[in-house]
């Protein structure tokens, strides 16, 4: 059996300075630009979790709550909240820097599902994860209230496709 592995092993923390090709003409940078970082900062910290391909199954309901200019350092910590059988919740939290002055703003959070493929292609069992500190187990309890709830709405939604 493969060992559990903790949340510490997968996370990441990277950052990028954003250029006016990730920007409109006013200097505001594309939700876009910051939706493929979060996707990409939750894909590394799963493949470190698993090490083997893997998909974006889903991103949940995404907020912009500060604008991000041109010059400024985005930076993302992502981490493993929880693990289902094939599928991991990764965490990511997006933070804007101003570089010459130091100041930091929380600009997005975000919850991915991303699912471990084998060779073929299918989903196939992920490590179990040991959630070590308050703050690891809490997020572990949430995240499996919150898989559950996904996994809920895509059973009606799936009813209803194919009532
Ligand atoms: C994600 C995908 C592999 C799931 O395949 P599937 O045949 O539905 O597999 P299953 O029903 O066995 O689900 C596998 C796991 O994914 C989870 N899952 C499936 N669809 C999901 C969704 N939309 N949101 C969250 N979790 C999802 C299931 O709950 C299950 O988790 P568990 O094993 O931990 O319980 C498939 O839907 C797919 O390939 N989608 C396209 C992915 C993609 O192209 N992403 C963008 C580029 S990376």
């Amino acid at each position: 059996m493969t060992r559990k592995k903790t949340v510490c092993e997968s996370r990441l923390e990277m950052a990028q300075v954003m250029f006016p090709s990730d920007a409109n003409q006013a200097g505001n940078v594309h939700g876009g630009t910051i939706m493929k970082l979060i996707d990409t900062a939750a894909g590394i910290a799963a493949i470190r979790h698993c090490r083997t391909n893997i998909v974006t199954a889903s991103m949940d309901r995404l907020d912009f709550y500060k604008p991000i200019f041109v010059g400024e350092l985005v930076i993302l910590r992502a981490s493993i909240n929880y693990v289902g059988t094939t599928s991991m919740e990764i965490g990511v939290r997006v933070e804007a820097e101003e570089i010459m002055t130091g100041k930091v703003r929380h600009t997005n959070s975000a919850y991915l599902t991303m699912v471990s493929l084998d060779k073929n292609r299918k989903p196939m069992p992920v490590p179990e994860i040991a959630p070590q500190t308050d703050g690891e187990k809490r997020r572990f309890k949430e995240g499996r209230a919150r898989a559950k709830r996904r996994r809920e709405l895509r059973k009606k939604r799936n009813n209803t496709d194919n009532p």
